[in-house]
């Protein structure tokens, strides 16, 4: 496809939705399900399923489309951006009719129904930390949802303000966790393409910016040190290269603006000492236009893990 004029988002996100389902690691996701099918043969009631920073919604299409969750399931999704979350809202429900599912409103969005199987998806538009802030203890679910969201926020203060949310014993799933190595092929010049990926990496690592590039290898302590326990984990790296299906040209080009985007950022700071406006423009048209010609690769490192918590 060729450059586009307009990003969006929304359309990121969906574009992602192909990448993550290659990527994902599916020993922890097979654990996941396991964890959840156990609960719910305990259990008389829905199995409670809380995900934060759920963007449009891909996760919880992505379990009922792979037959990831019980018959019986309640399923908040919260997102800092009502945007997004009004575009969830709307592309479940039309996934949702698309497959045959019945769907009638419910409490703060709607349930769906399909033979034998219900699903009540909640949808709050908050802050995922004053979300936790507001429940107080006052509701608890059997499971807690990060996709490619812990690295935006900061690790242990994180967990400390999510864990509470899940009852003893529940399961804890970040998966798509971003782990340090961010690799563009083909490279032209490999001395400016590591300052250029150094520099983007340290974007996220900046003392003003929550985050952490390589959020990824510190989960696991992490999660002890909350109290929990790691029961299943392994990478997860993006890998977009050539023919792009779905719509993973769009997300590439989605990526490479970022990144141009983030160090143009760190240059104006005085963060991003050895390169130039110039530079960063003429390395940023050069992957656009790698993108074009169905040329560029593209690989991240990864991690998902399933803990269980305290
Ligand atoms: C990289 S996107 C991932 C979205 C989705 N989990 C996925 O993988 O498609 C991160 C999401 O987290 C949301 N987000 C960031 N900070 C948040 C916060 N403090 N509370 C709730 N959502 C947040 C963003 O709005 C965005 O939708």
């Amino acid at each position: 496809m060729s450059r586009p004029d307009a990003y969006s988002f929304e359309r990121y996100l969906a574009a992602k939705r192909t990448v993550d389902d290659r990527a994902l690691h599916r020993p922890t996701l097979d654990r996941l399900s396991a964890g959840l099918a156990e609960r719910a043969a305990e259990s008389d009631g829905p199995i409670s399923v809380l995900e934060v920073g759920a963007g449009i919604g891909t996760m919880l299409r992505r379990l009922l489309s792979w037959n990831r969750l019980p018959d019986d399931v309640a399923y908040t999704a919260v997102d800092l951006d009502p945007g997004l979350i009004d575009a969830a809202r709307e592309r479940l429900a039309d996934w949702a009719r698309e497959r045959g599912y019945r769907t009638a409103p419910a409490d703060g969005g709607f349930r769906l129904r399909r033979d034998g199987a219900t699903v009540a998806v909640e949808f709050v538009a908050a802050d995922a930390f004053d979300f936790a802030a507001r429940v107080d203890g006052d509701r608890e679910w059997d499971a807690l949802v990060a996709c490619a969201f812990l690295d935006l926020v900061d690790l242990r203060p994180a967990l400390s303000a999510l864990f509470p949310l899940v009852s003893p014993g529940g399961r804890c799933y970040f998966p798509i966790t971003f782990d340090g190595e961010t690799r563009f092929e083909p490279v032209p010049d490999p001395a400016f393409e590591r300052k250029l990926t150094d520099a983007y990496h340290a974007t996220m690592d900046a003392p003003d910016r929550p985050g952490c590039s390589e959020t990824g290898r510190k989960l696991p302590s992490a999660v002890g040190d909350c109290g929990g326990e790691v029961l299943a984990s392994g990478r997860s790296d993006w890998v977009v290269e050539p023919p792009y299906p779905a719509d993973e040209a769009y997300f590439l080009h989605h990526i490479v603006d970022t990144v141009e985007g983030a160090v143009a950022d760190a240059i104006d700071a005085g963060d991003a000492a050895g390169i130039d406006r110039g530079d960063l423009r003429a390395w940023a048209d050069d992957r656009h236009a790698a993108v074009e010609r169905g040329e560029l690769r593209y690989e991240t490192r990864q991690i998902d893990l399933l803990g269980r918590v305290p």
